[in-house]
């Protein structure tokens, strides 16, 4: 934390431009009157059914919102902006890396969500399936998760990053039947081969029955008779007509599935609702992101993680925004390819994480300056704290000094923002400052006692939300354990963060305080990286850490045992690296192998990660009193 951090005020341009012009006020409001605070944003969408009550908390933490409402999130992202002038507003811009474009009104976004909904009903999609979506940034890849949440499946994106291993895992958990895809999409020049990924984990998945495929880069690729079709193929039949009923849902009715790592291998699927997700996510969205009726709005993430889901697919739609979609690497061809989008299609609000703010900084001040940004009127960060360097880079090279930058703390259970500043607040570089309306959050011991400002403690959030996810697909007990038992006499949510609150009372995130990884903004467990090298033949046992690294946040340490007979060397380091990137992505590939010939446990057998932590980084050890020897 900066103790003496530079306070950037707002502007008078932006303040007179702000729809909340008064934080303090309308925080205490929502606090003291959460269910109103809730009823009245939920009251700016539509509802089948009205809620007969806000908030059910009789079964905590098992919590439900809006309770008794009939409702569906694609009645308030697509239908009713079709009755009035949003219509033919444009819902989405699409750049593909090679330069390509493609555009959707809402009316046409109507048009292919409808279309591939009828094609998903066809297939024997019905209410209350899930379906797998592993898809390159395209399009498709947004119709597709809108074509589920239409007819009352749930979906479950897996990022098109992963391997055929997570994949199939992830498949299997939630027995789907039908899964959607691409044959690639164009990364660096090049065509991926999400196809073949596919192919692969369909041998291990006995419940797909339904393969459907994108056509994007015309790659050859196998397709198995009666099992794979293509998507176009399906859009030129009867069974794909335009016109589809959105299924009417109750509020509390699964809206989607999606797997996030935790501090064991198996990944676990938070499950979100229609109901509290629109309310939250809309709200949080409007508020922070100012949201005028005429923004370009770019969220920079891919739709496979929650930011995607939260701020690139559905809030935007909600609230009737032009999104901007774009397919690539951020520096292809130029480093300056993400500046001249901005430019070339004017858009006011970009959102985007630490890393790639720092991996387009080491290209240098030249490339942003050749694009006229002023467009721009608000910035955004998720994903990791932001480093006040790269804050204050991104502030003047991009916001020309001029935009306010939106740094949002939250998490993929929290759905939407939990700790944002509006565009009125006054911005500390690398503090995300004060919770969003309707949270009280502190900084508490292990006791759950309040820590004196300035102090490192864990941070915990003290009431339900709307958008708050509501359990792990198929082990609640497994939600109840991971965030509630900690402080579960008081209640409290416990997100598994470390940090510190100022005298000011703006919060300063340190980092994750439990066995999760935040490598270039990727969630990762240390568990799953351990697994995956367990695996190999040759390891007997290991620990994986993070350490900080200039660009990605953290990067992945890997300590090894070999087994007797095994002898280290740098072909199987390169060798093991390999293993870990096969079996969970590119994104998990290790900095560095060590090889030892022992690992810090506990006398119970638990492997003391922080040990290992310290010695790296040439601190000191702490209390080692539970170490075996
Ligand atoms: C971290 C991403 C500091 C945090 C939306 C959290 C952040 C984890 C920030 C959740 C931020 C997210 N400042 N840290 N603005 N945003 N984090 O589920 O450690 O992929 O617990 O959700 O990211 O990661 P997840």
């Amino acid at each position: 934390m900066e103790e003496n951090a530079e306070i950037y005020r707002p502007s008078p341009v932006v303040v007179e431009a702000a729809n909340i012009k008064e934080y303090n006020q309308l925080y205490k409001y929502s606090v003291e009157n959460r269910e109103d605070f809730w009823a009245e944003q939920a009251e700016k969408l539509f509802w089948h059914k009205r809620w007969d009550k806000v908030l059910d908390d009789s079964r905590k933490p098992f919590y439900k919102w809006f309770v008794g409402a009939k409702t569906n999130i694609i009645s308030n992202a697509i239908d009713r902006h079709l009755a009035t002038a949003t219509r033919n507003k444009l819902a989405i811009i699409w750049e593909g890396e090679p330069g390509d474009v493609r555009t959707f009104s809402y009316h046409a976004l109507n048009r292919e969500v409808s279309q591939m909904a009828n094609i998903l009903k066809a297939m024997g999609v019905q209410k209350g399936h899930i379906v797998t979506i592993y898809m390159p940034q395209v399009p498709e890849q947004v119709f597709a998760m809108l074509a589920c949440a239409k007819i009352g499946a749930a979906h479950s994106v897996v990022y098109g990053g992963f391997s055929h291993e997570a994949l199939a895992e992830r498949i299997n958990d939630a027995k789907s039947r039908v899964v959607l895809t691409a044959d690639g999409g164009f990364r660096r020049g090049k065509p991926t081969q999400l196809k073949e990924i596919v192919n692969k984990a369909l041998e291990h998945t006995p419940t797909v029955e339904v393969c459907i495929t994108v056509r994007r880069t015309g790659q050859e690729t196998f397709m198995e008779n009666d099992r794979d079709y293509w998507l176009h193929d399906l859009k030129a039949l009867p069974i794909a007509s335009p016109r589809c009923e959105t299924e009417v849902m109750d509020a509390e009715d699964m809206l989607f599935l999606l797997y996030t790592s935790g501090s064991t291998g198996k990944p676990k699927g938070l499950v979100h609702t229609h109901g509290g997700y629109q309310v939250y996510t809309s709200t949080t969205h409007r508020m922070a992101f100012d949201i005028k009726d005429e923004d370009r709005f770019w969220c920079a993430a891919d739709p496979g993680w929650i930011t995607g889901h939260s701020y690139i697919t559905y809030a935007p739609l909600i609230n009737g925004s032009t999104i901007f979609l774009y397919e690539g690497a951020p520096n292809h061809p130029y480093p300056d390819r993400w500046w001249k989008m901005v430019e070339k299609y004017g858009i006011n609000i970009l959102y985007t994480s630490p890393t790639a703010i720092r991996g387009l900084m080491r290209f240098g001040e030249s490339w942003p300056k050749k694009h006229d940004l002023s467009g721009l009127r608000l910035l955004g960060s998720v994903g990791e704290p932001i480093n006040p360097e790269a804050w204050k880079w991104y502030h003047r090279l991009v916001g020309g000094g001029n935009c306010p930058i939106i740094d949002t703390w939250w998490q993929t259970e929290t759905g939407g923002f939990m700790i944002c500043p509006l565009p009125i607040t006054p911005l500390k570089p690398g503090s995300a400052t004060r919770p969003f309306f309707g949270n009280e959050i502190a900084v508490v011991d292990d006791h759950g006692v309040e820590v004196q400002p300035g102090h490192e403690g864990n941070l915990v959030i003290k009431n339900p939300w709307p958008g708050m996810a509501r359990t792990i697909f198929n082990d609640p007990e497994r939600f109840r354990k991971t965030y509630w038992e900690r402080f579960e006499s008081q209640g409290w949510y416990h997100p598994g963060d470390s940090a510190k609150m100022d005298k000011d009372g703006y919060f300063w995130i340190i980092g994750r305080s439990d066995d999760v990884l935040k490598v270039s903004g990727y969630r990762l467990g240390t568990a799953e990286v351990e697994s995956a090298l367990v695996g190999h033949p040759a390891v007997a046992e290991a620990a994986a850490i993070g350490l900080p690294h200039e660009l990605k946040g953290n990067s992945i340490h890997c300590f090894v045992l070999l087994k007797t007979g095994a002898a280290p060397s740098r072909a199987l380091e390169d060798e093991l690296k390999k293993q870990v990137a096969d079996q969970l992505g590119a994104i998990a590939r290790p900095e560095e192998v060590h090889f030892v010939e022992s690992l810090p446990k506990t006398r119970s057998g638990k492997i003391m990660r922080r040990v290992l932590r310290a010695q790296a980084l040439g601190q000191d050890l702490g209390d080692i009193s539970t170490l075996e020897e």
